[in-house]
């Protein structure tokens, strides 16, 4: 009972992070689809982002966190569930029973794990570097050209599109699996499904425009 518990508390625990950072997601592509339309305005979001105390100190340590708790516990479900179908004696009989999707977070969230390294490399560390290691005056309207930059590689751009690409699989069975494991069972199930699929394709699509979109507009 005591290990039914603590599985299930466990599913509970990475739905909520895999909520957390659905929510972050649409945040993110909300303030990075900007620079697509104003330059000055993408400067303004990214700078009040970037340097309000309340986002930098309060919601970034808690979104890192997030970030690697998920990464950690999806770890941890994946050995126990290869375990116990090793033991078990209802083997998961493949494509009979399951999406190929469910069957594969495992390799989509390593490849997204891939691309959140890179992407730090990218912008992450370079705005640490800038702000809290050397130190340089603040200026405004660096963020555009920053973000431009970054889009000039055709490798990047390519890295990007298929990070991205692993990324709608991984929310395809991720978004609903979310709302099952948090016991969601009614008549809703089938509108956060489809709500679910529909997220899990045009998020991903908006993040792919914005990088076309830098790459060909340089
Ligand atoms: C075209 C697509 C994307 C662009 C242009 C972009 C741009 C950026 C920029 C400029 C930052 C630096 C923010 C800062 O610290 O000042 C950032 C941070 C970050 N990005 Fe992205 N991003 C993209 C896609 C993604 C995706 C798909 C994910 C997740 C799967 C992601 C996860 C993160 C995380 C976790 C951070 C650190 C947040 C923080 O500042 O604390 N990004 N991104």
């Amino acid at each position: 009972m005591g290990i039914m518990t603590s599985s299930i508390a466990k599913k509970i625990a990475m739905a909520l992070s895999a909520l957390f950072l659905i929510i972050f997601l649409l945040i993110h592509v909300t303030v990075n689809i900007l620079s697509v339309f104003s330059e000055d305005v993408f400067n303004i979001a990214s700078h009040f982002m970037g340097t309000n105390p309340l986002i930098q100190f309060g919601m970034q340590p808690v979104l890192i966190f997030g970030v690697v708790f998920h990464f950690v516990l999806g770890f941890v479900l994946e050995l126990k569930n290869r375990k116990a179908l090793g033991v078990s004696y209802a083997k998961n009989n493949g494509a009979a029973n399951s999406t190929w999707m469910s069957r594969n977070m495992i390799y989509s969230g390593l490849v997204i794990l891939a691309f959140i390294v890179l992407h730090f490399i990218d912008f992450w560390f370079p705005e640490i570097n800038h702000k809290y290691i050397n130190v340089l005056p603040e200026d405004p309207s660096r963020y555009f050209e920053e973000l431009q930059h970054k889009f000039v590689s055709p490798v990047r751009v390519t890295a990007y599109v298929v990070a991205f690409v692993f990324l709608a699989l991984h929310l395809l069975h991720g978004f609903q699996s979310a709302f099952q494991s948090m016991g969601m069972n009614n008549k809703y199930s089938k509108c956060v499904k489809s709500f679910g699929k529909a997220y899990a394709i045009l998020i991903p699509l908006v993040f792919i425009f914005i990088a076309l979109f830098h790459h060909f507009n340089h």
